[in-house]
């Protein structure tokens, strides 16, 4: 399997908002009510929030194409003044979790996090994620915090922080 890791680019934005439903659907009614899935989705995952993103110097946006197909996407933010790199979003298609691509995003963003002189990877998780969880600590993540957040309307996000520390670049000869 062919799996190739590029920039999302104005005109994937409509399909990776369809893939984000689909894997939303197919993965968050066993840990959240349908009317939070709703509500985040309609915060996260807006077209004109999307399009804004793809033009801010401090977020990255990646998906992963097999046979032409998106299967997956990524999106990472510098947080924390610039030392760390949060991974916001990795979401995989169902037909296609368990097969690498969810590693290779993660390395996709390991390469965002050295380029930007960042000394960790953070990222939030849904404490009954198993499935997600699982595959981060895989990756080398380790849980680092844990928070409950009230995102609005009655929503907690009741998540762990995991983190995962980067090797620092090679000084300079
Ligand atoms: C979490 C996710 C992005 C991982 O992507 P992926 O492409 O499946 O991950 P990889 O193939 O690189 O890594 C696989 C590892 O993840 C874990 N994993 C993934 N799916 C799993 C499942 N259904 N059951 C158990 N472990 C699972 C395992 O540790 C697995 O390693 P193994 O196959 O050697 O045992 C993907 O499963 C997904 O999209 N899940 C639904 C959305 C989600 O929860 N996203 C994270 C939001 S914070």
């Amino acid at each position: 399997m062919d799996v190739l890791i590029t920039p999302v680019g104005v005109a994937d934005v409509d399909s990776v908002i369809e893939l984000a439903r689909q894997v939303w659907q197919q993965t968050y009614p066993e840990i959240i009510s349908q009317e939070q899935i709703d509500y985040m989705l309609a915060q996260r995952y807006s077209r004109e929030r999307l399009l804004a993103e793809l033009g801010m110097p401090d977020i990255w946006w990646d998906q992963a194409m097999v046979d032409g197909h998106l299967t997956g996407f990524s999106s990472c933010m510098t947080v924390a003044g610039g030392s760390e790199m949060k991974l916001d979003k990795l979401y995989v298609d169902p037909q296609r979790q368990r097969s690498g691509i969810g590693g290779r995003l993660i390395e996709e963003v390991e390469r965002h996090a050295h380029g930007a002189g960042c000394r960790a990877l953070i990222l939030a998780v849904n404490k009954r994620n198993e499935r997600a969880i699982a595959a981060y600590r895989r990756h080398g993540f380790v849980v680092r915090d844990s928070v409950c957040v009230d995102i609005g309307h009655g929503f907690l996000m009741d998540d762990f922080i995991m983190s995962k520390s980067l090797p620092a670049a090679a000084a300079p000869r």
